[in-house]
């Protein structure tokens, strides 16, 4: 199958390609470059240094391509952000995902695999959240998420594109020692909490200790990136016998201050934590059901402890200080 992928020189997007490229598959990488690294690429694979705001370049990429299936990470991805900057979700977001999938239906790309997120649950409850559970996008970010969700509900429809919708809890964790998280400016809690520990910065804000959860912290489903990176291979093939929508998570939720007393243990450092102001857009708790997953696909967990998964971050962050510079 020839897949092409936007983001593949992300974080995530890029652990996917990996794992593509690994299995056979004709893999095409699109990125900005903007947050992606060009070594987090292997050289054999294509690569298009483009952007998705730039709709025909992207059509003539798909038109010249042709490929089989898109997964599509590229995208603004910061909850925080999007609250301070809503139209670099509400409008980049969304108009670069309709340039992609007007160009895909245009061209009768018949698979198409969306990275969406668990901020679609903005008001969850205590429960692990199911997909059948109502949608309250919590930020602009989960809205325009949500908008692409439902234009790929309608490509369906119409022209028979067949879609997957996997929202993301929490990806953390490095597929090998030389590929990793690596975000400019970095705002995600483990690669934080192990900046500390490396030194390059004091301490650790903790946003808000006054949430209705066990510590007052905010909890959150923290998945491994390569079970991740597992669940895309999974919903490709599945995508022949139709469409479907996977939460996708550990299970378990583990407060911020439960992810920093692992980083401690995991790294032998004090990691010096401070109680800040709440971060708007931040749900007390986020915690996946992925039991649809586990059912239809066989998909699980190969890295389901929290304390692994911050030792597989923590060696590419020892080894790479600097991140894809080094
Ligand atoms: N946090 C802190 N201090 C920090 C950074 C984060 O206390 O310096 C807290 C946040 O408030 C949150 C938790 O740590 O409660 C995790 O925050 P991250 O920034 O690491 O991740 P988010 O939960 O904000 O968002 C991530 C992805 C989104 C995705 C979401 C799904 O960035 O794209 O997980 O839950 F949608």
């Amino acid at each position: 199958m020839r897949i092409l992928v936007t983001g593949g020189a992300g974080y995530i997007g890029s652990a996917v390609v990996h794992m593509l490229a690994a299995s056979g598959d004709d893999v095409l990488v699109l990125d900005n470059l903007t947050q992606g690294h060009r070594s987090a690429v292997p050289s054999n694979v294509p690569f298009f240094e483009a952007d998705l705001a730039d709709a025909l370049t992207v059509e003539e990429i798909i038109a010249e391509r042709r490929p089989d299936a898109i997964l599509h990470f590229a995208s603004n991805t910061l909850v925080g952000e999007s609250m301070d900057q809503p139209f670099r979700y509400l409008f980049d977001n969304v108009t670069n995902g309709l340039n992609l999938i007007r160009s895909a239906t245009k061209y009768g790309v018949k698979r198409f695999v969306l990275s969406s997120t668990a901020n679609l649950f903005g008001e969850a409850s205590a429960d692990p959240i199911t997909e059948s559970m109502p949608i309250f996008p919590g930020s602009p970010y989960g809205e325009s998420k949500f908008i692409l969700e439902r234009t790929l509900h309608w490509m369906d429809k119409i022209y028979g594109m067949r879609y997957g919708i996997l929202r993301y809890f929490n990806a953390c964790g490095a597929s090998s020692p030389e590929l990793g998280e690596d975000h400019h400016p970095e705002t995600h809690l483990i690669p934080l909490v192990l900046q500390v520990a490396l030194e390059q910065r004091d301490q650790i804000v903790i946003f808000g200790d006054d949430y209705d959860t066990l510590d007052g912290t905010c909890v959150r489903d923290y998945i491994h990136i390569s079970d991740l990176a597992t669940a895309h291979l999974l919903v490709l093939q599945a995508l022949k016998g139709g469409s479907r929508v996977y939460n996708l998570g550990n299970g378990q939720g583990f407060s911020v201050k439960q992810v920093i007393e692992l980083a401690r243990k995991v790294t032998g450092h004090s990691i010096p934590a401070v109680i800040g102001d709440r971060r708007p857009g931040d749900p007390d708790i986020l915690v996946a059901s992925s039991n649809k997953i586990r059912r239809d696909l066989g998909w699980q967990p190969r890295y389901p402890d929290l304390e692994q998964i911050i030792e597989s971050a923590w060696q590419w962050h020892s080894r790479h200080p600097n991140g894809y510079s080094d």
